[in-house]
């Protein structure tokens, strides 16, 4: 697979994108966009993503499913997030789950982000960019970050880059062409993986802080999650909620 390797860039995703609309790459062909430095990473929500120089992973795979609908979209994040998560059990990291919808953690901190931006043409998907933040190597954070981990804060080993870069991008090329062929395992699988599956742990939704159990997470990626208090659930889309880690648990009355 190609990969287009960039020492600066502003955004490996918008590099990506920038390509396929300038029909600078071959139609139908997966291609991967790597950088040592971004000057403008972008994560979820709107979010900036920081990353020291030449220290983590950063990069956007993009491929071109064959038959995804664009109502079935959730399937590509599943596969992703499962590729990372198995990935870092395949190097021996602690406690990897996947925060929902798609973060990986180790026990309680993060590490790794993904921003997936996918392209519709009628009803199916044309092209995904799967957006994907690693961190590796790097050992400070900056303070804003409630709760960022690197594997090599976790392992005390330090990575070769082009190593860990290789191997994951050969285990995502396998599950997202899996992910068309058997979406019900992948399903199963992601569930298998999810942080907080059936446990009490604080969200924050509409403002307000509670104690919830996730239930499920449907095909389409909605979350369901019970109040431990009062039973009564709720079905959320992205955005909508979010998990509350311990380190943000500080600043929240009552808990
Ligand atoms: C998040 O957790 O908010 C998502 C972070 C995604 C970061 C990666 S780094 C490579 C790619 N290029 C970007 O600008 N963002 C993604």
């Amino acid at each position: 697979m190609e990969v287009k390797y960039y020492k600066v860039i502003d955004s490996t995703n918008d590099e990506a994108a920038r390509l396929l609309d300038g029909g600078l790459v071959e139609q139908n062909s997966s291609f991967v966009v790597r950088a040592d430095y971004q000057t403008d990473g972008r994560g979820q929500r709107g979010n900036v993503w920081r990353s020291n120089n030449a220290e983590n992973l950063m990069f956007s795979y993009v491929f071109f499913p064959k038959k995804v609908l664009a109502s079935d979209q959730f399937f590509i994040l599943q596969a992703a997030a499962l590729s990372v998560a198995d990935y870092l059990k395949s190097r021996g990291l602690p406690d990897v789950k996947i925060k929902w919808p798609n973060d990986i953690y180790c026990g309680m901190r993060k590490t790794c982000g993904m921003l997936i931006e996918n392209a519709v043409s009628g009803r199916f998907i044309k092209h995904c960019i799967v957006g994907i933040g690693l961190n590796i190597n790097q050992k400070v954070f900056p303070e804003s970050l409630p709760n960022p981990v690197s594997m090599s804060l976790l392992t005390k080993k330090n990575y070769n880059l082009d190593e860990e870069f290789e191997t994951l991008c050969k285990i995502l090329e396998q599950k997202l062409t899996d992910a068309e062929k058997n979406p019900n395992e992948l399903h199963k699988k992601y569930l298998e993986n999810l942080l907080g599956l059936e446990k009490t742990l604080i969200y924050r939704a509409n403002g307000v802080f509670f104690k919830g159990i996730i239930k499920n997470v449907d095909n389409r990626g909605l979350l369901t999650v019970e109040n431990a208090e009062s039973g009564e659930t709720g079905v959320y889309d992205f955005k909508e909620i979010e998990l509350v880690v311990p380190e943000q648990q500080k600043n929240t009355i009552g808990f």
